[in-house]
């Protein structure tokens, strides 16, 4: 069997080595395509191969078309937008992902962000603290929960809202629970998203919805670049000079955001929230893990098509 690592990000080189151990111990084959900048290079690579593990790199009909061997893609990661899902069942082709592995990681990304937010960027003048404000977390998944548990170690105030957790559910570990999203950026300081790009979500963090943030108020976005609807949000920033949008996704409108909200406004020049030794080192290798357990036991636990 022949399995393919596929990263335009690389991970790494520990995970690579511990994703080589796993795939040696089955009797695989691996090989990587890191720091790709053409489709064509990723439809060269998969022509023969049985496996894929993936990252944010983009999975679509053509991918699949190319990748006439392939019985499963694993993203080493939490979402999977990346992958075209209805062309991968069209091709009879496994699709996973790792929930959880990377979660702690862009957890504590948040907080560098808000650190570097609530200090008015390092620039010398007097900022906040974090301890005392209220955080609302908008979806409590893997990544939601480590950032409640971190904003505790900070005092903050915490509250969230999952459209898919119970309000019990969310209670039980210490949070207050919102009834609706409304709710959440009506009663807090600081809103960081943590949901998946999907239909219902796209563009969903709107003018209406942010305007509803506390005085000072800030927007935290780790989670996708498309659920935010960028001309409002740029709108109600520059009506509002008193919030402040931190984000690891850059924005389509990354250049328009940074020549009218200069000070408030900050993006990662690339997405870092899964970007340590750790995640990738638990992502990689559960990815491998979930191959092999796949390809020799037919375990299909985490398939997301
Ligand atoms: C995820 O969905 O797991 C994160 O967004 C991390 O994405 P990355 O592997 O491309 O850094």
């Amino acid at each position: 069997m022949k399995v393919l690592v596929a990263t335009e990000k690389p991970f790494s080189q520990v995970a690579v080595d511990g994703i080589k151990a796993v795939t040696d111990a089955a009797g695989y084959e691996l090989v990587l395509l890191e720091k790709y900048t053409e489709k064509s290079q990723l439809l060269e690579a998969v022509a023969d191969v049985d496996a894929m593990i993936i990252r944010s790199d983009k999975v679509d009909a053509e991918v699949l078309d190319a990748a006439k061997q392939l019985k499963i893609v694993v993203r080493a990661g939490a979402g999977y937008d990346n992958i075209d899902l209805q062309a991968a069942t069209d091709h009879k082709v496994v699709a996973m992902n790792t929930p959880g592995q990377n979660a702690n990681s862009v957890a504590e990304l948040v907080f560098g962000l808000l650190v570097f937010g609530v200090r008015n960027f390092f620039n010398g003048t007097s900022g906040t603290e974090l301890k005392g404000k209220k955080l609302g977390i908008l979806a409590f998944g893997n990544v939601g929960r480590n950032v409640a548990r971190i904003a505790k170690g900070f005092g903050m105030e915490v509250m969230a809202y999952d459209a898919y957790c119970p309000e019990k559910e969310i209670e039980i570990s210490g949070v207050k629970a919102a009834s609706c999203q409304e709710e959440l950026f009506d009663q807090c300081d600081i809103v960081s998203l943590h949901i998946p790009a999907t239909p219902e979500t796209k563009q969903s963090i709107n003018y209406d919805l942010v305007k509803r943030l506390h005085k000072g108020g800030i927007l935290v976005n780790t989670a996708r670049k498309e659920v935010i609807d960028e001309a409002g949000l740029l709108q109600l920033m520059q009506e509002r000079s008193d919030l402040k949008y931190l984000t690891d996704i850059k924005p389509d409108a990354d250049e328009e955001f940074a020549a009218k909200c200069a000070g408030r406004y900050f993006a990662t020049p690339k997405k870092m929230g899964a970007q340590t030794a750790e995640a990738n080192v638990n992502a990689g290798i559960a990815a491998a893990h979930q191959i092999v357990d796949f390809l020799e036991k037919g375990v299909t636990r985490f398939k997301v098509n």
